[in-house]
């Protein structure tokens, strides 16, 4: 790719997320890091790391900014609740709190800080607030796509196992007779969360790789299938569901 085609706002865009990197990006790192120390193998600060890169990629497209965008990203899940206790709901807000009294704290502009507390506030699937800004919207979308595709299967596992979770039921992996129970098995939050999240995205890059992550998961499915000895059909008909739901 030549530098002439790329229109100006994308390198402007580039250019203000390198700015704001150099700025800023050292000191939120260090606390993020000390924050989330000792929180679940699913929310370390790899994931974070990889919710700030998703952020940058889809904020591109929707001229996002990135003073707000980027601090709401490195913050988001810097209170970590575990996903059994009664406080998950309650997770972004107190994230927000402490997100907003750390910048505060190191003289970041306090104009950002209603936008970059509700982008973290909204980014949470179980505080069910809608995103009122494109930097939110950008900012759910980034975190939700880390719970699809290769990544988000491992995300699933490793949950699932800390949870004392089971990979999938034993005399039913599908769940046809019985209901599903995403509590006990990993199999299960594929369809009961992770393969609906597609049709929750906001962006519209967000949609496109939502949708390619989801197909991946789906093979992965018919794979575990095959390789465990599951009814096909089963499967099939699940899948099915879904996409119905999702049209
Ligand atoms: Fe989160
Ligand atoms: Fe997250």
């Amino acid at each position: 790719m030549h530098g002439l085609s790329v229109p100006a706002s994308l390198d402007y865009f580039r250019q203000q997320v390198k700015n704001w990197q150099a700025e800023w990006q050292g000191t939120i790192e260090d606390f993020v890091s000390q924050a989330m120390r000792g929180s679940d193998g699913a929310h370390d600060i790899s994931h974070v790391k990889r919710v700030v890169e998703n952020a940058i990629r889809l904020g591109v497209d929707e001229q996002a900014d990135p003073e707000v965008l980027l601090p709401a990203a490195w913050l988001h899940d810097c209170v970590c609740v575990s996903k059994g206790s009664h406080l998950r709901s309650q997770a972004s807000r107190m994230a927000a709190k402490a997100a907003g009294e750390f910048l505060i704290g190191i003289g970041y502009p306090a104009q950002h800080l209603p936008a970059i507390e509700h982008a973290i506030i909204a980014h949470s699937f179980s505080a069910q607030v809608p995103p009122e800004l494109i930097e939110a919207a950008v900012l759910q979308d980034a975190d939700r796509i880390e719970a699809l595709g290769a990544i988000g299967a491992a995300r699933c596992f490793v949950t699932s196992g800390t949870l004392g979770g089971e990979m999938y039921h034993p005399t039913e992996p599908i769940a046809g007779e019985r209901a599903w129970d995403d509590r006990r098995f990993a199999v299960d939050h594929f369809f009961v969360k992770l393969l609906r999240l597609p049709a929750t995205m906001k962006t519209q890059a967000g949609k496109r790789l939502a949708a390619t992550r989801a197909a991946w998961m789906v093979s992965f499915l018919r794979q575990l299938a095959d390789e465990a000895g599951w009814p096909v059909e089963q499967l099939d008909e699940a899948i099915e569901n879904l996409d119905q739901l999702n049209s």
